[in-house]
């Protein structure tokens, strides 16, 4: 629990004071983590901030979209098209943590170049404390800390939640009057679909693995998972037609957490899973098969990769 009418202004006054006169750029992720630190940055330093979001290519169907409209209201709300970048930098990569190193290092690049053109010396992230803890213990490099390049051209990165849990988040949210949907929002890493698709990243399997988390997070909805996701994990052989095809295998997963550090894998209808399967398959010929993950957090993480 945080009391949000202590948390809220000293945490305003923090950022003013770390900031003083200059410019910040903040990281939007559409996240209730980023869009939390976006809120209380904007009331610190108003317009000298500029929220920066750096559409990957590896984010959820519709989130340019809704980012849009969320930060309507700020009015130095840049949109960065950066897809092509991510994806030439991923190319061939297939270890998981080297994936997250070149998309946090690419991130950063690509919010230094924006702060420049800002005139920003400041960059603000939407950290919280789980996302310390897990790369601090070496059990997975979050891409906004551990895979920070050694030298970062700012000169200082502002944490404003970097010591709450997720749920601490929403109490602060919900404070700040910030919209309901953003406040109530699934996790989503910061390395995006990237983590979803086992491997290679590839134009084709994010398309699957995008399409197929849209259909999760709309059927499971009414289990109020933490977290539902889909991930697209390997290929099998299926049937289309006549034809035996090699088509992907995309995994279901959906989970009940407190804030991400362990996490119980929840038990869905046998009629929510097949409705799930029936769109997946629908909407993509290439898809094999889709299986329903059972594992709990430990021994596996909530994420693929
Ligand atoms: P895991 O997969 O480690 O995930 O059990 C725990 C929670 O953290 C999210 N997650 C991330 N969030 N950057 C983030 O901002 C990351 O690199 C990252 N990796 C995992 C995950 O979605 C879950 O909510």
């Amino acid at each position: 629990m945080v009391d949000t009418d202590t948390f809220v202004p000293e945490a305003v006054t923090e950022i003013g004071d770390e900031i003083g006169d200059a410019n910040a750029v903040i990281a939007l992720s559409g996240g209730v983590d980023s869009s939390v630190a976006a809120a209380l940055a904007y009331e610190a330093i108003g317009d000298r901030l500029t929220p920066v979001y750096v559409d990957t290519g590896l984010m959820r169907k519709g989130e340019t979209d809704q980012i849009r409209e969320t930060f309507d209201y700020m009015e130095s709300l840049r949109i960065v098209d950066a897809k092509d970048r991510f994806l030439e930098a991923l190319a061939g990569v297939t270890d998981p943590e080297e994936k997250r190193k070149i998309i946090g290092e690419q991130f950063i690049r690509e919010f230094e170049r924006e702060a420049k053109d800002a005139d920003a010396d400041y960059l603000v992230q939407g950290t919280i404390y789980p996302d310390r803890i897990e790369s601090e213990g070496g059990i997975k490099s979050h891409h906004n800390v551990g895979g920070l390049p050694d030298v970062v051209d700012f000169d200082g990165i502002v944490e404003p939640v970097r010591d709450l849990y997720k749920d601490e988040v929403r109490e602060v949210a919900r404070a700040l009057d910030l919209d309901e949907l953003v406040a109530e929002r699934m996790p989503f890493p910061g390395p995006g679909l990237a983590v979803r698709v086992i491997g290679e990243v590839t134009d084709e399997k994010l398309e699957v693995a995008r399409e197929a988390c849209h259909v999760v997070e709309d059927e499971l909805e009414e289990y109020e998972p933490w977290q539902a996701l889909a991930a697209v994990i390997g290929k099998a052989t299926g049937v289309k037609g006549d034809n035996r095809v090699h088509g992907w295998v995309v995994s279901v997963r959906s989970v009940d957490s407190r804030d991400g550090m362990t996490a119980r894998a929840q038990e869905i209808d046998w009629e929510a899973l097949q409705r799930i399967q029936s769109r997946i398959t629908g909407a993509n010929d290439n898809v094999a098969r889709v299986v329903y993950d059972v594992t709990h957090k430990p021994p596996a993480t909530i994420e693929y990769e």
